[in-house]
């Protein structure tokens, strides 16, 4: 952590290939916008927010991004030199002996170590600017980097402004660079838009530097991924996979096994316990945290789950905005939907439905249920069939369960209704009224109402 470094963040620009109404830097990767994981990098080099240099849609940026960053607008955006120089002039006052870097709204992947190292080689060589290349096999749409003799960077040149032999050069511009800030407002101001793009490039400052005697260096990153930017949706699914890769193999050091890893779909900010079993096709999305010793099978979908230790979620569970305790089992098939909160040791089974359903310890829906605005009691025992008629067409009624109650199979449990500690329904009934504690109800029974014709055979 430097306490002379000052962060840019370059996130003007309008993202014309994503073809979205949202921002680009909104986008998400593994459940979190691509400008979230910019301002955690930048958070772990510098103590001071970084300033965001907005434009297109600034409104909806500020307003996600809030007071993680200061601001700089940019209005019209007329190239990435441009950029800088609001930021710069938001930064103003005394600047001598300052550094700034400056990073990409869309490049989320950069590691924090390997900044680090960019400082430390700023630092070392004492260069005026220090700036992230990388090899690529296509270097595409990228600048290149320019060389002397010496191996000297004397300049970059965008992809359209390049000529054939330099469009051929390997080493590109990574767009993150490290500045002493001294010269860059003066710099920035001389910077004129006589290229393809007519906009004011920041990288003609390597020129300027080096004319008036300054040093500039490049420091060439191993793994091209920590720059990759997000211009299209292909790129976005590039990113993704890349920080999905990154979530797994953190969850494996920390001791969750995955029985095939490349086919999970984990937001980067879910948790897992230690020695949890995760197996294929399983997605675990927002605040999702599981416990320790749980068995995730295959196809279960989370999205906010709470979940305890020793907790099984067999194939094909779906749950949203629910709390799992400790020993449960859910599934297969089951569906958790808002509100559900299952205590430790409750088994809800194969196409059991819940919504804003609380069970207490121990109590069991084990096929094919519908339990909706309901409690119900520790060892509570729910038969097949079972529905909470929650809904008259007007209200959501609720429907109060007790401990060690025996629901039979079929019951139709018309809410408002409050069944008692220990009362019994037999199979098949239509509970209208409140039932007392410990007491059986049962009903209503068929009956023959009338002779059938039979009919007759077509063939
Ligand atoms: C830039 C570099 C290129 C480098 C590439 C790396 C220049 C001239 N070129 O090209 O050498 O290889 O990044 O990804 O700098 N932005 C603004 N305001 C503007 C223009 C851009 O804020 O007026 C922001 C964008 O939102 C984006 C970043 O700057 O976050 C880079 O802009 P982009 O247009 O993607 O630059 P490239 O053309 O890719
Ligand atoms: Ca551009």
């Amino acid at each position: 952590m430097s306490d002379n470094l000052d962060v840019i963040i370059l996130a003007a620009g309008l993202g014309r290939r994503m073809k979205s109404e949202t921002n680009k830097v909104l986008h998400r990767a593994a459940g979190r916008p691509l400008i979230d994981y910019v301002i955690d990098l930048a958070s772990q080099i510098s103590e001071r927010p970084p300033v965001m240099v907005v434009g297109h849609q600034r409104e909806v940026v500020q307003q996600h991004v809030g007071d993680r960053a200061r601001y700089a607008v940019q209005e019209p955006q007329l190239g990435t030199g441009h950029a800088v120089l609001q930021a710069v002039d938001v930064l103003g006052g005394d600047v001598r002996g300052r550094k700034i870097l400056i990073l990409s709204g869309d490049v989320p992947l950069t590691r924090p170590e390997t900044l680090k190292r960019l400082v430390e080689e700023h630092q070392r060589s004492g260069n005026a600017l220090t700036l992230l290349t990388m090899n690529l096999e296509d270097p595409a749409l990228y600048g290149r980097v320019v060389r002397d003799s010496d191996g000297a960077v004397t300049k970059i040149v965008e992809a359209k402004d390049a000529n054939d032999q330099q469009r051929q050069i390997r080493e590109v511009n990574a767009g993150i660079y490290l500045f002493d800030s001294e010269h860059l407002s003066d710099n920035l101001r001389r910077l004129s838009t006589n290229n393809a793009q007519g906009e004011y490039y920041l990288t003609d400052l390597i020129g300027m530097l080096r004319q008036s005697g300054k040093r500039v260096g490049a420091m060439v990153i191993d793994d091209p991924v920590e720059a990759l930017g997000v211009n299209s949706r292909t790129e976005l699914a590039s990113v993704e996979a890349e920080i999905q890769r990154r979530v797994v193999e953190r969850l494996m050091r920390e001791g969750v096994t995955f029985r095939n890893p490349s086919t999970v779909v984990i937001d980067s900010t879910v948790a897992i316990g230690v020695d949890s079993v995760v197996y294929p096709f399983v997605t675990l999305e927002g605040t999702t945290r599981i416990g320790s010793g749980c068995v995730v099978e295959p196809g279960v979908h989370l999205h906010n789950v709470t979940v305890g230790n020793n907790v099984h979620l067999k194939t094909g569970t779906v749950a949203e905005d629910a709390i799992i305790e400790d020993e449960a089992t859910v599934g297969p098939y089951a569906h958790l939907r808002p509100g559900t909160q299952l205590g430790k040791h409750v088994k809800v089974g194969n196409f059991v439905e819940t919504k804003k359903a609380v069970f207490g310890e121990g109590a069991k829906a084990s096929h094919l249920s519908y339990i909706g605005d309901a409690e119900v009691g520790a060892d509570a025992n729910i038969g097949a069939g079972t529905i909470t008629c929650n809904y008259d067409g007007e209200r959501k009624n609720p429907t109060e369960i007790g401990k060690d109650v025996f629901i039979g199979s079929d019951t139709m449990l018309v809410a408002p209704l409050k069944i008692g500690d220990n009362a019994r329904t037999g199979a098949g009934a239509v509970v209208t009224k409140d039932v007392a504690p410990d007491t059986l109800v049962v009903g209503m029974p068929a009956r023959a109402i009338r002779k059938l014709e039979r009919k007759s055979r077509k063939h």
